[in-house]
């Protein structure tokens, strides 16, 4: 057994960005939440042939993962408990930040508070945002879910407009709750991100950011309309922080089951080769591309991807 901490110096080690910037995202996040322990090789090897083992089984049944029922009972739960509590980062939480068993740049690890997953998570977007996405007048999220990552945005960044999209009518609600409490330039769009339908009702205009965490996700192959959107708006830069399949080691067991987890549910698959073919032509520039390395067991959702028009 070895317990590690997620110190800043972790974090600007492992994020590449400077250490004002990890401190900074730490800062509210108690040090206790912050530990975590990496099994060692037999205990990786055991986790490795267990997952593999579950995942035979679920690819006996159908995945329900992106199906909008799924998504409006997801958050009606949350949308309860934020009536009942007010409106915060917690009462915000996906439910699906509950494992303790993660993956980490490359080997299983264990979070010791049952908060781990979810504190890394906030932790890791502030990074982001305040390493890339500073001095915009206003952000656009696409699939927005509960709001949490326009909260967050809100919280760096209290003078710009927020837009918050999704097909989820209790996601929308949700936007309302965070709009009432909160002393923010908040709006939200009903759009379904297959379609695009909806999207006339967004301009981004071009110092704005649109932003993606976790949503792109859920349209499989499905991409072209999004991307015809995107690449219409003038932005100032496109952000995305996905579950991106090419860029798993298709000759490494850890990655190998991964992607088989990723496709069994559908995700997202051909989007980045068609953008770094995009980018071959000269019509965007990729400025930012890698794999974190962070998810739960099953799989990485970190794949960072900032474009912009060229
Ligand atoms: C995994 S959640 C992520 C939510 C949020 N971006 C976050 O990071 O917390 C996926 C979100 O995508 C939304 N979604 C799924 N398919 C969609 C579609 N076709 N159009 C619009 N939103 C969609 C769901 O309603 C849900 O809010």
């Amino acid at each position: 057994m070895n317990t590690k901490e997620i110190s800043p110096e972790y974090l600007s080690e492992w994020l590449e960005v400077p250490l004002a910037i990890a401190s900074k995202s730490l800062e509210d996040t108690p040090r206790a939440s912050m530990n975590f322990i990496i099994p060692d090789s037999s205990d990786q090897l055991r986790i490795l042939k267990e997952c593999h083992r579950k995942l035979e089984f679920m690819m006996t049944k159908p995945s329900s993962d992106l199906k909008r029922k799924n998504w409006e009972s997801q958050w009606q739960r949350v949308s309860e408990r934020v009536a009942a509590e007010g409106v915060s980062e917690e009462s915000l939480r996906p439910a699906y930040f509950n494992r303790k068993m993660l993956r980490l740049r490359g080997t299983y690890v264990h979070g010791l508070d049952a908060s781990f997953a979810y504190s890394l998570h906030l932790t890791i977007l502030r990074v982001l945002f305040l390493h890339h996405l500073q001095g915009a007048t206003s952000y656009t999220e696409l699939g927005s879910g509960t709001g949490i990552n326009l909260l967050i945005l809100s919280k760096l960044f209290p003078g710009a407009a927020f837009l918050a999209t999704d097909w989820s009518k209790n996601s929308l609600q949700l936007i309302d709750a965070i709009g009432a409490a909160r002393d923010v330039n908040l709006e939200g769009r009903s759009l379904d991100l297959r379609t695009m339908e909806g999207g006339e009702t967004v301009q981004v205009p071009p110092d704005g950011v649109i932003l993606t965490i976790h949503a792109l996700e859920q349209i499989g192959v499905r991409y072209e309309s999004v991307l015809s959107f995107l690449l219409a708006q003038p932005a100032r830069v496109v952000f995305h922080l996905e579950p991106l399949v090419e860029l798993y080691d298709a000759t490494a067991n850890f990655d190998i089951l991964a992607s088989a987890y990723h496709r069994h549910l559908g995700y997202l698959e051909g989007y980045l080769p068609t953008l770094q073919k995009l980018e071959k032509k000269g019509i965007i520039e990729i400025m930012e591309c890698k794999r974190l390395g962070f998810g739960d067991v099953w799989h990485e959702a970190y794949g960072l991807v900032i474009w912009r028009r060229s």
